[in-house]
């Protein structure tokens, strides 16, 4: 049966592209890497088999996998065409030269920390391109990544969703959602909660979960709910919450845990809502961490984290600066404007602050406004400009502490 589908696969090819090797793949499809005799170029065919294709709308898969292959992005593996001939349905893509992750985390378990930024970056990127344009992955796994010396690329985008979309409606009658069936309608380790339970209105947050499996996996070596069965998988999925990152993997930086727990949050709506904003987060991680290597590292902490922290610290300072004026009001007998202003000073400083705080909450993206405006108010200018109010305020209290003794 094996070598038939690859014979009759071959048929219906004909020369434009000559079968090679077969490559091990999951359960609904075969993957074989072929040449292309046109371009003289290696290409990998993805083939559902016919019993497979019997049971699918060919017309629904093909605008599904024609919907994706309009995702053009470097991390993202295109779809070159699909095709049809005598009963079988195929497409191909290019073929990468490289491992997938799978392969890479069969082999060394846990990754270092800087490859989990980077891979988890890039997929972040490709994701929030996708989505976009209004197409989810919702298979995202360690075997759809995959690495090329330092890029990572997603790859079956489209294809689950395609699945789905092109089962015929008694088929998916027979079927229904659950997900041990085999087909890719996702992948319970790496499954959202939402998926799961088999919402039909699950979004690109579902992708964001994925995401969060997979970077939790390379960082711990495991899926969040590995070991289990498949239904308790999903069980926990729905109901567990992963255990701590650093429990397994002690030298995570507090930032990076944040943003895969993020990811992981049972509530879509507490995810990152934007694929958008997780791929920043990770550029200023990765940013940092390429700084923080030349100089033995603290831990990094994410802009929108730091801009919170700061504004906390100057309302607390403002809180300081108050009790010090009364402070020195009553030991000094001084009148009271001298704590009144001091509070007017630290109120007058809190829009700057909050304004620094917005202007610098996010990588460095945005109109021209925004850029310039970047550069001039940055942290430190805005906490010299605090320092120097106060300093000033400071001395003229002392004046005036001085001339009304004299
Ligand atoms: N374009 C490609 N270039 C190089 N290798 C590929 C390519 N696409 C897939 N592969 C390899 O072939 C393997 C099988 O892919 P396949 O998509 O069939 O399986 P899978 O991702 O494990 O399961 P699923 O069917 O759920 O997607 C992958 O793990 C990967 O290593
Ligand atoms: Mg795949």
């Amino acid at each position: 049966m094996a070598t038939d589908l690859r014979d009759q696969l071959q048929a219906s090819l004909g020369d434009a592209y000559r079968l090679d090797r077969e490559l091990g793949g999951g359960g609904m499809s075969r993957v074989f890497v072929a040449q292309e005799g046109a371009l003289d170029r290696r290409v990998v065919v993805k083939v559902l088999p016919p019993e497979l294709t019997g049971t699918l709308s060919i017309e629904r898969f093909r605008r599904e996998i024609q919907l994706a292959a309009r995702v053009h992005h470097p991390h993202i593996v295109p779809v070159l065409l699909v095709g049809q001939a005598d009963g079988l349905l195929y497409y191909t893509m290019p073929y990468i030269e490289g491992e997938s992750l799978r392969e890479r985390l069969e082999r060394e378990g846990r990754l270092p920390i800087d490859d989990v930024i980077r891979i988890m970056r890039d997929v972040a990127d490709a994701l929030s391109h996708a989505h976009a344009l209004g197409v989810i992955h919702r298979d995202v796994k360690p075997d759809n990544i995959l690495l090329v010396r330092h890029h990572a690329l997603v790859t079956d985008f489209g294809v689950a969703k395609a699945l789905r979309q092109s089962r015929q409606p008694e088929e998916r009658r027979t079927h229904g959602r659950t997900p041990s069936h085999g087909m890719a309608l996702g992948t319970p380790a790496y499954m959202a909660p939402e998926q799961a339970a088999a919402d039909p209105t699950i979004d690109h947050r579902a992708d964001i979960y994925a995401l969060g499996c997979v970077a939790y996996e390379m960082l711990t070596g495991k899926p969040p709910f590995s070991g289990r069965p498949a239904q308790k998988i999903l069980a926990a999925q729905v109901a567990e919450r992963p255990a701590p990152i650093s429990k397994e993997r002690p030298d995570v930086s507090r930032a990076l845990e944040a943003i895969v727990m993020r990811c992981l949050e049972k509530n879509p709506a507490q995810r990152w809502g934007d694929t958008d904003d997780l791929t920043d987060e990770l550029n200023t991680l990765m940013a940092h961490s390429i700084s923080l290597a030349r100089t033995g590292g603290q831990p990094v902490i994410p802009r929108r984290v730091r801009s919170r922290r700061a504004v906390v610290a100057y309302l607390g300072s403002s809180i300081v600066v108050a009790a010090g004026a009364r402070l020195v009001r009553d030991m000094f007998g001084l009148p009271d404007w001298v704590p009144t202003g001091a509070v007017l000073i630290m109120a007058l400083g809190l829009p700057i602050v909050l304004f620094t705080a917005f202007l610098h909450s996010s990588a460095p993206t945005g109109g021209p406004f925004r850029l310039r405006a970047r550069r001039i108010l940055t942290w430190r200018t805005t906490a010299l400009g605090v320092w120097v109010a106060i300093g000033l305020f400071a001395l003229a209290v002392a004046i005036y502490a001085i001339a009304s003794k004299g």
